[in-house]
């Protein structure tokens, strides 16, 4: 005969691995590339680097959070919405520079040492201001 006590054992053992076999289960679940949590803080990651790369590379003209400055004019603004300068038009703008066409500024240099793979995050980061602002 084997004991109750050695049968409630086993029992707790059972449940016990039952419940971690379901919290491994969800884990799996919530791990996927296209899971919420996963997926917005790798774009989270790509605005920090976005805003350190800006700040490195940008801000001199176009200001604090592309608010614009004397050197240059703001991002952030309806001229420079998807629909009117892509994410192309800024990776081009800062690998060969800009004739000034749209303010009074003068041409804006090609940026030094910059990469495409830097400047989409710097892109990026300007979207989401200009979503926070109300440019769509
Ligand atoms: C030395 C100053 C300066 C720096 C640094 C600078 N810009 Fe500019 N940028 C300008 C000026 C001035 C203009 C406006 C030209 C005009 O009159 O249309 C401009 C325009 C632009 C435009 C609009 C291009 C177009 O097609 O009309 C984009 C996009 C842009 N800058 C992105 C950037 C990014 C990204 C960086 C950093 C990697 C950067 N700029 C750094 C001065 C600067």
């Amino acid at each position: 005969m084997i004991k109750p006590q050695k049968l409630l054992m086993f029992a707790v053992l059972i449940l016990i691995g039952a419940l971690l076999a379901l919290q491994n289960g969800k884990k799996d679940d919530q791990s996927g590339p296209l899971h919420g949590n996963a997926f917005s803080l790798d774009v989270e990651k790509i605005r920090a680097d976005g805003l350190r790369l800006y700040n490195g590379a940008c801000i001199q003209c176009h200001g604090i959070e592309a608010r614009g400055s004397s050197f240059g004019p703001p991002l952030v603004h309806e001229i420079y919405k998807p629909s009117h300068h892509s994410d192309q038009a800024f990776v081009l703008a800062a690998l060969q520079g800009v004739r000034a066409h749209h303010w009074d500024f003068g041409d804006m240099p090609p940026i030094e040492g910059i990469s495409q793979t830097d400047l989409a995050m710097i892109t990026a980061y300007i979207r989401h201001l200009q979503r926070k602002a109300g440019i769509k």
